[in-house]
């Protein structure tokens, strides 16, 4: 949802800008500039990715760049950030919602724009507020906003000096050997600093004679704490080359076993009484976080006999409020900074619920909302398309409910002890890969596809549905299996794939009864299960053997081969999985 960085530094900072971009491209890549003030201040900003700036240089020391995922005009040079109003240049990542009201003033004020930007209308408050103190201007023009922001400003007469702000957008303040940093994103600034500080809502940094100062909301100074980041972090995936999205699904073993081990040192009596004396967990997140939500939700209810309730994170803020003390909400998010989800976490909080986050990011804002939170460890996720740290997040999950019961029952779950089995199960399931290559060829001109299940592998449809509608752009829905019949079924002709995960011998003959139903009708069928006779039984056209768990934690694995599917039908249909159509990572807009 737009990426924003500025520097100063001692020397030249237009390729640590430009670095750091490419780092924040997963924010948005529909256009890209930068501002380089030295003795003179130039600026470039240009439609398309970030490489479309790969050719700028310009000498000085002091910079702000910016990567665009559109909200306020279409994707176009003139719309590109750094916006511009008399000696102002800034960059900008959230929404002003008021921006109507402030053009139509501001253009009765004798203003006129060039753009069609909400971040020109902020541009032009600080610049008329500008009388020579940067800091002052910033705070009196974002006094008008209402919305989103998070804004690094520079002043053409005073190079040497940044001042940045936010306001429920992310952003960080670095330093390190390359200058002093702020910027969207923590991984974004890998090998550039060393040392990172949160800023907090309301917060100004100024950025200035070699120091990092925090103001709060009255410019009163306050300090917040600098700390080094978790070092994985900064390290990109590149197993498996080419891709992120193929690098992240083959670093899936790795990325576990770093969970595992993050999960065995993690002390959860902080959680304890909570969790202990809760009569009903809420579960909330966006995405393929709430899928992994399902999950907890399912198993967590099955185990501990009390109510789960999940919500996509978006709905459950505007519901009446029937969370309170006494409630325990877990908060998914990769990222730990997306709106809806951070939205919900404050709700939660102010009606008394404690409080759990399940996040990538330990230093994000939904983690420093939590009462309690569990860093998953998954490492750097690039690709917008969410795939290791949903593995990890399911496993997180599944400590966190096995948690739970030990603390309600002092009994862990019959499954507790096979979770060390994950990484290896989820190396097995990539000697099945040669297998999807054929069956992606097979439905590549596919125009819409079911993803079926039931139970849990319900959970593991709708994921593998989001991620071909995702990067392969077809339509493509999860749904319950025993459900086809009660309407979806009218879609079923010669042809029509649906996609099957069958992990449960329960409830397998229920979803062979949807297959044959489907395949009666001249449907293509693929039929994912770890149980080889729920295979040949099958009357599927396509059948693919999974590595074998408990029942319980097969999500965990049987989502690899889905989304491993979704990335071959997206190279199929020619399109780059690691930038999909419209969307960006990191929805820290509502
Ligand atoms: C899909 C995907 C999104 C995210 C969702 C939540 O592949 O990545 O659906 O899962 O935007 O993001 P986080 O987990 O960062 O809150």
């Amino acid at each position: 949802m737009c990426g924003i960085i500025g520097c100063v530094s001692e020397k030249d900072c237009c390729g640590a800008l430009y670095d750091g971009l490419k780092r924040l491209e997963y924010r948005g890549y529909d256009s890209a500039g930068i501002a380089v003030l030295g003795e003179k201040l130039s600026v470039c900003k240009k439609k398309g990715g970030v490489s479309a700036l790969s050719c700028f240089f310009a000498q000085g020391n002091t910079g702000i760049g910016h990567t665009r995922w559109a909200t306020h005009g279409a994707p176009s040079d003139t719309n590109a950030h750094p916006h511009r109003a008399g000696k102002i240049v800034l960059v900008h990542n959230g929404i002003a919602e008021n921006f109507s009201a402030l053009k139509a003033e501001l253009e009765g004020a004798g203003e006129c724009f060039y753009s069609e930007t909400d971040t020109e209308v902020i541009a032009k408050l600080i610049s008329r507020a500008y009388r020579g103190d940067l800091l002052s201007a910033v705070k009196e023009g974002l006094s008008r906003v209402e919305g989103s922001y998070a804004v690094a400003v520079i002043a053409e007469d005073r190079p040497g000096e940044l001042v940045a702000a936010k306001y429920k957008s992310p952003l960080v303040a670095g330093k390190g050997a390359a200058g002093l940093f702020v910027c969207s994103d923590i991984p974004a600034l890998a090998g550039a600093a060393d040392f990172i500080a949160r800023a907090e809502d309301k917060d100004f940094i100024r950025i200035g004679g070699g120091r990092i100062e925090f103001f709060d909301e009255n410019l009163k100074p306050v300090s917040r704490t600098f700390f080094r980041p978790q070092k994985e972090l900064f390290a990109l995936s590149v197993a498996g080359g080419g891709y992120f999205m193929r690098s992240e699904i083959a670093e899936i073993p790795q990325a576990l076993g770093r969970t595992l081990c993050a999960l065995g040192q993690a002390d959860f009596a902080p959680c304890a009484r909570a969790l202990r004396a809760a009569k009903r967990l809420f579960a909330v997140a966006c995405g393929t976080a709430y899928h992994s939500a399902l999950v907890f939700a399912d198993i967590a209810e099955a185990s501990l006999g009390i109510p789960v309730i999940c919500h996509t994170a978006g709905e459950f803020r505007y519901r009446p409020p029937v969370i309170g003390e006494g409630d325990v909400l877990i908060a998914v998010s990769q990222s730990g900074e997306t709106a809806d989800t951070l939205e919900a976490v404050r709700l939660a909080a102010e009606r008394g619920a404690y409080v759990i986050a399940v996040t990538n990011i330990g230093s994000s804002s939904i983690a420093a909302l939590a009462d309690f939170c569990l860093v998953m460890r998954a490492g750097a996720e690039v690709a917008v398309a969410a795939t290791k740290s949903y593995n990890c997040q399911l496993l997180c999950l599944y400590y966190l409910a096995a948690q739970c019961l030990f603390f309600k029952e002092e009994k862990y779950p019959d499954w507790f002890s096979s979770l060390n089995l994950l990484p290896a199960a989820a190396e097995e399931a990539f000697s099945r890969f040669s297998e999807i290559d054929g069956l992606a060829d097979r439905l590549k001109g596919a125009r819409a596809m079911y993803f079926l299940g039931r139970g849990l592998d319900l959970c593991t449809a709708k994921e593998g549905a989001l991620k071909v509608k995702e990067i392969a752009r077809v339509f493509a829905e999860g749904y319950p299996a025993g459900e086809l019949k009660h309407g979806s079924l009218a879609l079923a002709e010669e042809g029509f794939p649906v996609v099957c995960v069958s992990t449960s011998g329960r409830l397998a003959k229920k979803s062979e009864n949807a297959l044959a139903e489907v395949r009666s009708r001249g449907g293509y069928c693929a039929l994912f299960s770890q149980y080889e006779e729920v295979l040949s039984e099958s009357c599927a056209d396509f059948k693919c053997l999974l590595p074998a768990l408990p029942e319980a934690l097969m999500p965990a694995v049987s989502v690899i081969p889905l989304q491993y599917f979704a990335y071959k039908m997206c190279l199929e249909r020619g399109y780059d999985p690691d930038k999909p159509r419209n969307l960006a990572k990191s929805v820290t807009v509502e």
